[in-house]
C-alpha cells in the first residue's frame, strides 16, 4: 500500500510530446524485478552487466553501452568526450543539441556548435561543407564532429545509405559522426531496418540511444560503437552528473525494452498513430501538411484562432508561432480512438472557424 494519492486522470492524453506518455508495463514490470535486495552502485550491478551483451547485440561486438539520466546528458557527455577543448560540432540548426537543451552543450560542455539551415532537418555531405572548413586555422574552431539526429526534430528520416554518405564524408575529411537517437526506435521500425543498419553499418562513431521517448521512465545510453571515437567517458559521465548510483533501474528498463521486440512494438504503434492521424487531418479542408510524415511527428498548419481553441481542449505546442505550423506527436500508448477523438476535434473546430 502508498500513501500517495492519483493526481491525473489516465485517460487524458494528449500530442505535445512522445514523453507525456507513462511507462510502459513491462518496463515497469522489470524495474519491480530488478528490487530488493543490494546491489553494487554506480554500473557494476549484475543488470548493467548483462545490459552490454544486449546492446552486442543490436549494434555489434564492439559496442559499449554507458547508460546515463536523459537525452541531453547522453549528448553533452557523448560529445565531450569526442572533441577536444578547441574542437566544434556541426549540426543541423534544427538540431536538439542547437534548439532544445538550455544550451548545455556550450554552457557545461564548452563546445562549439557549427549550425547549419537545413530544407527538413537533415544534413547531407554538401550542407555539412558549408561548415567542414578551415582545418589547421587556429583562428576557427577545428570541426571534429558531424552531429545527426535520428528520426530528426521535424519528424524525418535519413535512410542507411544517408547516414553512410555522411559518415564516410565526415570521415574523409577526419571527422567523427554522432548519432542523436531520441527517437532511434521510430526510426527503425518506420525503414523496416535492424537498428544497426543506420548507425554501426553505416559508420556512426558514437550515438545517443533513446530509452523515455520509446516507453522508458526514464533512462538513455550512450554507445559507442568506435571505440577509437571517445577518450575519458568513464569519467565525463560522473562529471557532467551523469553517473546514477542505482544504475541497475536504468539499465533493467533498456533490458526489458531491447533483450526482445518491445522496442519495435512500441515504435510500430506510435509511428503508426502518427500516420492515422496525418491521414485523418489531410482530409480536412483548410489543414495543411507541410512535411512528410515518416516517424512518429505530424506537422500541420492550423489558423491560430483554430489552435487555441484546440489547445484549451488537448496539449501540443505551436511550433512556429508565424506561420501557425503545430506538432502533433505521438507515444507508445497512443490508440486508434486516440488519434479518432483528436482528428474529430480538428475538424469540428475547423468547420466553427469556417
Ligand atoms: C532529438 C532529441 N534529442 C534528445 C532529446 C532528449 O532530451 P531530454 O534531455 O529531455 O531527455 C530529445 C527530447 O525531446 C529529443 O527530441
Amino acid at each position: 500500500m502508498t500513501d500517495a494519492i492519483r493526481r491525473h486522470d489516465p485517460l487524458v492524453k494528449g500530442f505535445a510530446s512522445d514523453n507525456y506518455a507513462g511507462v510502459h508495463p513491462e518496463i515497469l514490470q522489470a524495474v519491480a524485478l530488478a528490487n530488493e535486495g543490494h546491489q553494487i552502485a554506480y554500473g557494476e550491478d549484475v543488470y548493467t552487466q548483462a545490459l552490454q551483451e544486449v546492446f552486442r547485440g543490436h549494434f555489434g561486438p564492439s559496442a559499449q553501452a554507458w547508460p546515463v539520466f536523459n537525452g541531453t546528458g547522453a549528448n553533452v557527455v557523448a560529445l565531450r568526450a569526442m572533441t577536444a577543448p578547441w574542437e566544434a560540432v556541426v549540426c543541423a540548426e534544427s538540431a536538439h543539441i542547437h534548439t532544445d537543451e538550455g544550451g548545455a552543450p556550450e554552457r557545461s560542455a564548452g563546445l562549439k556548435l557549427l549550425t547549419v539551415p537545413t530544407p527538413d532537418g537533415r544534413l547531407t555531405p554538401e550542407l555539412i561543407d558549408t561548415q567542414a572548413w578551415g582545418f589547421g586555422d587556429e583562428h576557427r574552431a577545428q570541426p571534429r564532429v558531424v552531429s545527426i539526429t535520428q528520426a530528426t526534430e521535424l519528424g524525418t528520416l535519413y535512410t542507411p545509405e544517408g547516414v553512410r554518405a555522411i559518415c564516410e564524408h565526415a570521415h574523409q575529411l577526419g571527422m567523427l559522426v554522432h548519432l542523436d537517437g531520441a527517437r532511434a526506435t521510430n526510426a527503425a521500425a518506420a525503414l523496416g531496418v535492424p537498428l544497426r543498419a543506420f548507425t554501426t553499418d553505416a559508420g556512426v562513431d558514437v550515438l545517443s540511444f533513446g530509452g523515455t521517448k520509446a516507453g522508458l521512465m526514464f533512462g538513455e545510453a550512450i554507445v559507442v560503437l568506435n571505440p577509437d571515437a571517445v577518450r575519458g567517458l568513464r569519467y565525463l559521465r560522473k562529471n557532467s552528473m551523469q553517473l546514477a548510483s542505482k544504475m541497475r533501474f536504468v539499465s533493467v528498463q533498456f533490458e526489458a525494452l531491447l533483450a526482445g521486440d518491445l522496442w519495435l512494438r512500441n515504435a510500430r504503434n506510435a509511428n503508426a498513430m502518427a500516420a492515422r492521424l496525418a491521414e485523418a487531418v489531410r482530409r480536412i479542408p483548410g489543414v495543411e501538411v507541410p512535411r512528410a510524415v515518416q516517424a512518429n511527428a505530424v506537422f500541420a498548419i492550423l489558423p491560430a484562432e483554430v489552435t487555441q481553441r484546440l489547445q484549451k481542449r488537448f496539449r501540443f505546442y505551436t511550433w512556429n508561432e508565424a506561420t501557425g505550423e503545430v506538432r502533433w506527436m505521438t507515444a507508445f500508448d497512443t490508440t486508434e480512438a486516440d488519434v479518432d477523438t483528436f482528428a474529430a476535434a480538428v475538424a469540428e473546430e475547423m468547420r466553427a472557424q469556417a
